[in-house]
């Protein structure tokens, strides 16, 4: 009997913690019927990445993810350590890391400007910058202004192995590995991206907070990853492409289904997951194609597609924040590259807030962004090197 009373115990709080989670979702103000189509997270429909078998693991049976050996680099260490989230007073929405060549601190600067840490901070979030030691032909910043940015900023986290394309994943193993281990317990998502991405940071914070009433399983269980799905691609075997990958560096005909590493979402059980498994899995190079393609196809994790949020032209985002300035229209898009220009993120945060507090209104008919940009496509699509090989599909 005794046994039996233990066992009904942990059952009997399940269901009254569900109950109240239902309740509350009903009740919540949020659930306006256009949000929740607009929001409706949809498990991609190919089943054979779907692997429902250890996916609600709980932060408690979690791998270490904690300093030491990254990968095969034994002597791995942080030149610069960041303590945003170990400084965050409160739980974080989200924090975002941010992968960025160490030269790039006009671009980093351009993010501050963007959105502040201060402002960050007030809405949930915070960011750090993922880099790599300096290069020996980086000729115009130095380690020391490095140390000067993070004296003033505090939000660097850098590696001490060389900025290099082919050092991409360390690099980001290390952004994951630091986002499991230093903001366990202090953040509920992680929002991978690249520095030279504008990103709607009000669009994914909306995101997030819905997905946390609207899927309360799925947004702290240890598979989930959202973003851009690149579906079964083949490896580059062009030898002159810089995105080129040899037989040896990769067999098989096809990657499995992987996220754009431009920006995608995940939480840090599903982080320490990837980190744990990148330890047992070959390394390799393409570090999206890597660790949301084929680490993540042998732990089963199926992949959440958002691509209808992401544009492949920056002149569509220039067009966006023209189009906010003039008509407040809203942008049909969420994230995408920046086209080399850093400032347009700064632009395009700056009057996309607006439409967070109603203040825009939807695109007229015959007024979309295809009819009303004439975008001459220059930028490269999500996928490394596609632009070289096939035309961008405008969309
Ligand atoms: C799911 O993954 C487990 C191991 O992680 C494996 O044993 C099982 O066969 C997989 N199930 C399916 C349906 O692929
Ligand atoms: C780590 O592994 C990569 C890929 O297999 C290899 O190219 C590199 O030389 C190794 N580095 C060290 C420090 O062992
Ligand atoms: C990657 O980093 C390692 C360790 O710092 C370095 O030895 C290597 O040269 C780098 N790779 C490239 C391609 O520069």
């Amino acid at each position: 009997m005794r046994m039996r009373g233990r066992r009904l115990l942990p059952i009997a709080i399940s269901l009254i913690v569900i109950i109240i989670l239902c309740i509350s979702y009903i009740a919540s103000p949020l659930r306006s019927k256009s949000q929740r189509d607009e929001f409706l997270v949809q498990l991609p429909p190919n089943s054979m990445e779907d692997n429902d078998s250890d996916q609600t693991t709980h932060l408690e049976h979690l791998p270490e993810v904690g300093p030491g050996p990254l990968l095969n680099l034994s002597n791995f260490d942080y030149l610069l350590a960041s303590n945003v989230c170990r400084r965050a007073e409160r739980e974080l929405l989200a924090i975002l890391i941010v992968t960025s060549y160490a030269g790039h601190d006009a671009v980093r600067a351009a993010h501050r400007q963007a959105i502040a840490q201060s402002k960050l901070a007030e809405m949930g979030l915070q960011r750090v910058f993922l880099l790599a030691a300096l290069p020996a032909r980086e000729h115009f910043v130095t380690q020391a202004q490095l140390m000067d940015e993070q004296a003033r900023f505090g939000d660097l986290l850098q590696g001490n192995f060389v900025e290099a394309y082919r050092n991409l994943s360390y690099k980001h193993v290390m952004g994951l590995r630091w986002a499991a281990s230093e903001c366990q317990h202090r953040t509920k998502f992680i929002i991978k991206m690249d520095d030279d991405i504008i990103y709607d940071i009000f669009h994914l914070r909306r995101y997030l907070e819905t997905l946390e009433l609207s899927q309360p399983a799925l947004a702290p269980s240890s598979a989930f990853l959202a973003g851009y799905v690149l579906d079964a691609r083949p490896p580059i075997r062009v030898q002159a492409n810089k995105w080129y990958v040899s037989r040896q560096e990769y067999p098989h005909a096809l990657y499995p289904a992987y996220l754009s590493g431009w920006l995608y979402i995940t939480n840090v059980a599903t982080a320490a997951r990837l980190v744990a498994e990148a330890m047992r899995v070959p390394f390799f190079w393409i570090d999206d194609t890597w660790l949301t393609g084929i680490v993540r196809a042998r732990l089963g994790i199926p992949l959440i597609r958002h691509n209808n949020w992401y544009s492949a032209n920056a002149e569509f985002l220039d067009c966006c924040v023209r189009d906010l300035k003039l008509h407040s229209y809203e942008c049909e898009y969420f994230a995408g590259p920046n086209g080399a220009d850093a400032k347009l993120l700064v632009e395009f945060l700056h009057n996309v807030e607006k439409c967070y507090f109603d203040e825009c209104i939807k695109r007229p008919p015959g007024k979309s962004l295809k009819q009303t940009c004439l975008a001459t496509v220059k930028s490269p699509a999500p996928e490394h090197g596609v632009a070289h090989v096939q035309p961008l599909r405008l969309r």
